[in-house]
């Protein structure tokens, strides 16, 4: 069953008399696992649809199905309560708390659920020992480096054991090699854990990176590296030992 499927997805936003196309018949599917990537530039319509999937907004038309369930006749007590439990979110500005070290912003989310404060410090501590901060626990945020913040961030969104984690432009506000080493980051914890990563950016170092890339333009889905044809097939000549089926 796939993690993510949406139908004719589309987004209309009114600003007085007009309207702003923003998605425009999105359909795609996202199966569990995945570390996909949105590629678009400004404006094509990566936050609209991450904040979709998100259940951050909702839809003009078209439907969203998540792990399952159709979210279009939802009660908002029903969306919020599947964001809360099945959606860890990362952000472009990492949204810390300043005035908490990096151990209480990410004990957080448990605390906001009402888990046990020795729990919570027990699991935060896990996460970020797992995303290398083990000995940055007591650190602000101001104390820590762009990257070290992004990871908090990251251990954060991972503390509930959320199915899908979505980031938006994760690595905007971060020089090319923290960016990068964010982005490796997260494909070792899909990689580990085998939470669904989805993921925003316009970011050209990042290309050779990625996994699956959705690329948006205007609204629209113009390319998607899962229909492609594997890199195997253009690259190596037929083979009988390759062609599977050919034997049976
Ligand atoms: N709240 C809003 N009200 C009106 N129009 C909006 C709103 N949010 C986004 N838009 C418009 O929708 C389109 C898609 O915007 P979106 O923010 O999704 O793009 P993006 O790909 O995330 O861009 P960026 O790379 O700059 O973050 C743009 O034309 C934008 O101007
Ligand atoms: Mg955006």
């Amino acid at each position: 069953m796939p993690l993510i499927e949406t139908h004719e997805l589309c987004k209309t936003y009114r600003l007085g008399e007009i309207e702003v196309p923003a998605l425009r018949n999105i359909s795609l599917r996202i199966e569990p696992g995945e570390f996909t990537a949105l590629w678009g530039p400004s404006g094509s319509g990566k936050s609209t649809l991450l904040n979709l999937l998100g259940l951050i907004d909702t839809p003009s038309a078209g439907n969203i199905i998540l792990n399952g369930r159709d979210t279009a006749n939802m009660t908002d007590a029903a969306r919020a309560r599947l964001r809360n439990e099945g959606i860890g979110f990362i952000f472009q500005g990492f949204n810390l708390i300043p005035v908490l070290s990096a151990l209480e912003n990410v004990m957080l989310p448990l605390s906001i659920r009402g888990v046990s404060r020795t729990r919570a410090h027990c699991e935060a501590d896990r996460r970020l020992a797992e995303v290398g901060l083990g000995k940055y626990t007591h650190h602000r945020p101001d104390q820590l480096s762009g990257g070290q913040r992004q990871r908090v961030a990251i251990a954060r969104a991972l503390v509930t054991n959320p199915l899908l984690i979505i980031a938006d432009e994760p690595t905007a506000n971060l020089d090319a090699a923290t960016g990068l080493a964010v982005i490796e980051q997260m494909k070792a914890l899909n990689h580990t854990l085998g939470v669904t990563f989805l993921f925003s950016t316009h970011d050209p170092r990042l290309l050779g990176h990625l996994q699956r890339i959705v690329r948006l333009s205007d609204g629209e889905i113009l390319e998607d590296s899962m229909d492609a044809l594997p890199n195997l097939s253009t690259t190596l000549p037929p083979s009988p030992t390759h062609t599977e089926g050919a034997a049976a």
